[in-house]
């Protein structure tokens, strides 16, 4: 393994222009396998199947389409193929919660069915319009050429508003509501929730023209003509195309969610779009600007590749909703599989829905916080606890008497001070693309090589012997002005598996957090195939997917780690059993 991170470093010194590559940077949209498309696996293969995490009993799932409450039901409809495990024949699937934990499934919402989405019912949002009556708006594909298929904007609206399960919904024939420009048919999907603003509906939906993302803006007065607004949202070069995007008011002033509708008063926006190119959901925060109706990235926001992320790990295609019932803004994002097309006909699953996290403004107005949804809790079943137990450099502590393998951990670690930190070792600025700077570092790194603060943490995911384990850690770097602290948080997939034919990216992202307390949290959802990482009070949050070979089931060990020479106390560590909810 330590020869893989040396091999690594050479390749990395030496070409980072082919580092990016690796870094998926090339691959953009779903991967199509005709062959796989509508090939049903006849048993599913449960080995490495999360079981609190939201999925269907089988088949390929992506993107989370129109989240949102009704009638005391969150309702999640998600892009599915009915028939194999890779992407292809894609519906809307539908299910209902009382909870966002507990879901019943329901038929498919959408099928295509019209010429205006004979070819596919891709992604969408839902607007709840005045009388509580929800419309989804939704890409409908009318044509498979030119690849990835040609491109409109359709409505859709439930046939009877007072069943709260919103069992059955309606494509009016006036469909399709928007036709692309001749410039974009293909790239040209995954309309938002609508605003109201200057007395008009608006939304904007994802795009490119060449290299440069693009929002496109349109404005209606009925929500049934629209038009467009003569300059996007908002629009960025060398991004390449934007899928799902997001725009949404969060308040300057404390945790509570707005309604997409809010464009005056303390707050900020929040534009997010899912980057095609390399895979990563990517948000700027800034200013709506309703009289010249664009958004504008607040200075020193970083509006590129190497923006803020809600994950820096496997995260795509999210989308938010404002739910009124507990006045908060809630995101669903997906995470794929990130093992091979192979494996997942052979489960005959693919795909996931992370928890739904809550999402506020930091009081810095710099970033977003993210926490797992409170009701997450109610699957908490069996506790075991940690006080004060320290771990000099090298130590392991096991945390036993849990189901490590589908388990919620929550640990706060303090140390004596930041006179160990290692140096930050500015080369590394110039070596490395700044958007994948942090996992570069983490890969060069791991946690077997020693350092001064750090590494410490958890190590999920763990054979009896470590042969295999997926640590989740942090690492302190003393900056060279000495003024302030770059703190790594890392996931790790790199040695999760001894399958070495498995993707097993190393995942990193900075944390923001002052260390003044000397202090700082994790909280990890571990879900066999998924762990899902919340730094330092949500300021940074990572997700891995990784498939252990001996790390299954009841073979899975739990332990917090220190391999920094600062001693490291666990001040207090709460692990959880998960329980098994009414998953579809
Ligand atoms: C994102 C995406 C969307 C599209 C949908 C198709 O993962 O490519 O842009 O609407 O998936 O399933």
């Amino acid at each position: 393994m330590e020869i893989c991170r040396i091999v690594f470093k050479v390749l990395v010194c030496w070409f980072p222009v082919i580092f990016i590559h690796f870094d998926g940077g090339v691959m953009g949209f779903h991967n199509i396998y005709p062959e796989y498309q509508s090939l049903t696996a006849v048993k599913v293969n449960h080995s490495h199947k999360p079981v609190y995490h939201f999925q269907p009993k089988q088949n390929w799932i992506n993107d989370p389409n129109a989240p949102m409450y009704y009638k005391g039901f969150y309702h999640l409809f998600y892009q599915y193929n009915p028939k194999g495990a890779v992407w292809g024949n894609i519906v809307w699937a539908h299910s209902v919660s009382k909870d966002m934990i507990n879901w019943i499934p329901l038929k498919p919402a959408m099928v295509p069915s019209e010429w205006f989405d004979k070819y596919g019912c891709w992604s969408g949002s839902a607007t709840i319009l005045p009388g509580d009556k929800p419309l989804i708006l939704y890409t409908g594909v009318v044509n498979p050429k030119p690849e990835p298929g040609y491109q409109v904007q359709n409505y859709a609206i439930p046939a009877n508003y007072s069943d709260p399960y919103l069992q059955d919904w309606v494509k009016p024939k006036n469909n399709p509501i928007i036709k692309p420009t001749k410039e974009n048919v293909s790239a040209f999907r995954d309309p938002t929730t609508a605003w109201k603003v200057n007395g008009q509906w608006e939304m904007t939906l994802g795009s490119k023209v060449d290299m440069v993302g693009v929002s496109y803006l349109y404005r209606s007065p009925d929500f049934i003509k629209w038009t467009l607004v003569d300059h996007p949202l908002h629009q960025k070069e060398n991004v390449g195309m934007w899928e799902c995007p997001d725009f949404y008011p969060v308040s300057v002033k404390g945790d509570k969610g707005l309604d997409t509708t809010v464009t005056e008063g303390d707050i900020k926006h929040v534009f997010k779009v899912s980057l095609d190119s390399t895979r990563y959901d990517t948000y700027t925060i800034g200013k709506y600007d309703t009289k010249n109706d664009r958004y504008i990235p607040d200075e020193g926001m970083i509006d590129s590749w190497a923006s803020l992320r809600y994950d820096w790990g496997n995260f795509y295609a999210s989308k938010s909703f404002f739910d009124p019932s507990k006045h908060r803004r809630i995101i669903w994002g997906w995470a794929n599989e990130s093992s091979t097309k192979t494996e997942s006909v052979r489960k005959g699953w693919a795909g996931i829905q992370l928890i739904p996290r809550t999402v506020w403004l930091d009081p810095s107005g710099k970033q977003l916080l993210q926490w797992p949804v409170t009701e997450l809790e109610t699957l908490r079943g069996k506790h075991v606890k940690l006080i004060n137990e320290v771990l000099e450099q090298g130590d392991k502590i096991e945390v036993r008497g849990i189901t490590a393998a589908q388990a919620d951990v929550d640990v706060v670690f303090r140390f004596r001070g930041l006179d160990k930190a290692e140096e930050y070792d500015t080369k590394w600025d110039k070596l490395f693309p700044p958007e994948t700077l942090a996992k570069s570092i983490c890969h060069m790194m791991g946690t077997t090589k020693q350092g001064g603060l750090g590494p410490f943490g958890l190590l999920t995911l763990t054979s009896k012997d470590f042969e295999e384990y997926t640590p989740v850690f942090f690492r302190v770097f003393n900056t060279q002005d000495n003024t302030k602290h770059k703190v790594l948080m890392c996931s790790d997939a790199f040695p999760s598996t001894l399958n070495h034919e498995e993707y097993r990216p190393s995942f990193g992202g900075f944390v923001d957090v002052d260390l003044s307390e000397n202090k700082i949290s994790l909280r990890s959802l571990i879900d066999h195939s998924v762990v899902e990482s919340f730094g330092a009070e949500g300021k940074t949050v990572i997700t891995s997917r990784v498939y252990p070979t001996l790390a299954v089931g009841d073979k899975v060990h739990l332990h917090v780690f220190n391999n920094g020479t600062e001693a490291v106390t666990v001040e207090k560590l709460d692990a959880w059993s998960m329980k098994e909810p009414r998953m579809n």
